[in-house]
């Protein structure tokens, strides 16, 4: 006797909020019912919630603020969100895990994509990049001199960590390719293999006052709101050199844009920004500082890398 054939089983319908590398669309195209954004417009919390509408699945990005009115106002289709990152301070957690909706993130596959960026913005800040740049592409460049543009080496200086786990390790590592020695502070000490070699810190008036360079690698949130302030930033050595790929919020930056100011920091290397992409008016007018716009995961591999980590995030919960 024939078999009834196999019902085709319609695909869960996957709402995308921006437009994704292509094998990452090609993906979700392949295996969802996906509701792509082909022009990659900035989406507003209105227009999310209507696209999301009878989805199983949406898919942000940290641009997007999933605070807990917008999560409660989620249809009750949504059995999962994905988001392109490995940060999660742009989704409010517990309003999520109140409606029983879990949160997929993408670590592990930008550690080393984002540690370069940090390491990138390390030289360039010590080393003037962003001016001298800005004097060449000028036309007020007159030629080789003795005392142009005089940085500082990095070779043989303390770099200091404020948060030591995936990034801030890969950040370690390259470091000590550049004779940098590391200290880190950090909520618990790590085991002797992971910490290879580096100093570790239990509170903020050891750590800060190594910190010949400070890089920025704890989450975001309101724990970590603002923790580089004035009082913290006065204990670092004068001259110090300052840098963030982790979070915009863990900066003062009226209290960094006094410092910049003062000399006591000498120089800054930002990729992130409180209230971003809005950048404070304070740095934008200074000349010691290189600011990227959030460039830390943007090689075409990791981007690559973090969609595919995502959908099988969201696969494995709707599977
Ligand atoms: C993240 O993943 O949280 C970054 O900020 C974007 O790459």
């Amino acid at each position: 006797m024939d078999r009834p054939p196999k019902p085709v089983l319609p695909k869960p319908i996957l709402y995308v909020t921006r437009r994704l590398p292509p094998a990452v669309e090609a993906r979700a195209a392949r295996d969802y019912d996906a509701r792509l954004n082909p022009d990659d417009h900035p989406v507003s919390a209105a227009e999310l919630l209507a696209a999301a509408a009878g989805a199983d699945a949406l898919l942000c990005c940290p641009a997007e603020r999933l605070d807990a009115a917008l999560i409660a106002a989620l249809p009750a289709s949504i059995r999962v969100i994905g988001t392109f990152s490995v940060g999660t301070d742009h989704i409010a957690l517990d309003a999520a895990q109140a409606r029983g909706i879990p949160v997929v993130n993408t670590p592990d596959v930008l550690s080393v994509a984002t540690a370069e960026c940090a390491m990138l913005l390390i030289l360039a800040a010590a080393r003037r990049a962003g001016e001298g740049e800005r004097l060449v592409r000028a036309g007020r460049w007159t030629g080789w001199a003795p005392t142009q543009l005089l940085g500082q080496g990095v070779s043989g200086r303390r770099l200091g960590l404020f948060g030591m786990g995936r990034i801030g390790r890969e950040l370690a590592r390259m470091a000590g390719a550049f004779g940098m020695q590391v200290h880190y502070r950090n909520r618990t000490r790590l085991p002797p293999e992971q910490e290879a070699g580096a100093v570790f810190h239990a509170s903020d008036e050891t750590f800060l006052p190594v910190c010949d360079v400070l890089s920025l690698h704890a989450p975001g949130g309101p724990a970590t709101r603002h923790w580089l302030n004035a009082a913290r930033i006065a204990l670092l050595p004068h001259g110090a050199v300052v840098a963030n790929t982790g979070r915009g919020t863990l900066v003062d930056d009226a209290a960094l844009v006094a410092a910049l100011r003062s000399g006591h920091v000498a120089a800054a290397g930002l990729d992130v920004y409180d209230g971003e992409p809005r950048v404070d008016a304070g740095l934008l007018a200074l000349e010691n500082v290189v600011l990227l716009p959030h460039l830390g995961s943007a090689t075409v591999e990791t981007r690559d890398a973090m969609g595919m980590r995502v959908l099988d995030g969201i696969d494995e919960v709707l599977s």
